[in-house]
């Protein structure tokens, strides 16, 4: 009888896609693919998916940031801009928005707020290797991003790298919901996010990647355990929400 023969990939070179696991050398593909389709409805649907609440979770990272005049940020996976927007409303100097989507990019750059704004800039580039100078950024963010990036321990280690001694790391993305009554709304919720994607959106897959990514990505204290083996010091995490989503934030003491 003839052996069957299938090719199984090393459990090291496959990586999560939504509930899906798929070599890791394809998922940044299917994540820009994902984002080339959203791109354009991406504002509109961030709002009907939160109800709005969003907004609220960026403010309240820019009220922990407490931007300073003389302050260089680093946004990574920053696409439209939200957040480079509000450091720079609040007072910070500089804003550098790195994604590695040009259209999520492109769809940022035309909102009314952010065309030609004074002080901010626009680099396409990868977190896992961000084209920007070592020990040149007061604060690196990361919002809603990480949970996007194949290799999330190396997009740590170059926040840690691209960072000041003494500058501070916030990765604000969504997390572990703490109560159970709450935890089962949200589920319920969650559920019904592809199906606004395909009305709104026409696109149900896309959502239902960004769902499935959300409920894979790790906990509270999980990623704070990443945070702090990527070289991090003083990690702290806040709840949102009741941990519907986290801020997470680590200096660079050195
Ligand atoms: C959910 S959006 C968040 C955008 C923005 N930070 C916000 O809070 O509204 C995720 C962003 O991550 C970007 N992205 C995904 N993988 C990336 C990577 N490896 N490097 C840089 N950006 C990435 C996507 O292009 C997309 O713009």
């Amino acid at each position: 009888m003839s052996k069957k023969s299938t090719t199984k990939i090393p459990e090291a070179e496959t990586t999560d896609f939504g509930y899906a696991t798929i070599p890791a050398s394809e998922k940044a593909g299917r994540v820009r693919a994902v984002f080339d389709s959203v791109a354009s409805s991406y504002d509109v649907m961030n709002d009907v998916m939160s109800l709005g609440i969003h907004r609220y979770w960026k403010d309240r990272l820019i009220s922990l940031i407490s931007p300073d005049t003389g302050q260089h940020l680093v946004d990574l996976a920053g696409g439209t801009g939200d957040i480079a927007a509000r450091f720079l409303a609040a007072g910070g100097a500089r804003a550098t928005i790195v994604d590695i989507n040009l259209e999520m990019m492109m769809a940022g750059r035309n909102r009314p707020n952010l065309m030609d704004r004074a002080g901010l800039e626009w680099v396409a580039g990868d977190a896992e290797a961000v084209p920007v100078a070592s020990a040149s950024a007061d604060l690196v963010t990361i919002a809603f991003g990480l949970r996007n990036v194949t290799n999330r321990d190396a997009a740590l280690k170059e926040a840690l790298r691209i960072l000041k001694p003494g500058g501070r790391f916030y990765c604000l993305e969504f997390s572990r919901v703490r109560s159970r009554p709450l935890g089962m709304v949200y589920d319920t919720w969650s559920s019904l996010l592809p199906a606004f994607g395909e009305v709104i959106a026409r696109d149900r897959e896309s959502y239902r990647y960004l769902v499935e990514s959300i409920r894979r990505f790790p906990d509270q204290e999980t990623l704070a355990a990443m945070m702090a083996a990527a070289g991090f010091s003083r990690v702290k995490c806040l709840d949102l929400s009741g941990g519907i989503a986290a801020i997470h934030c680590g200096w660079k003491l050195d």
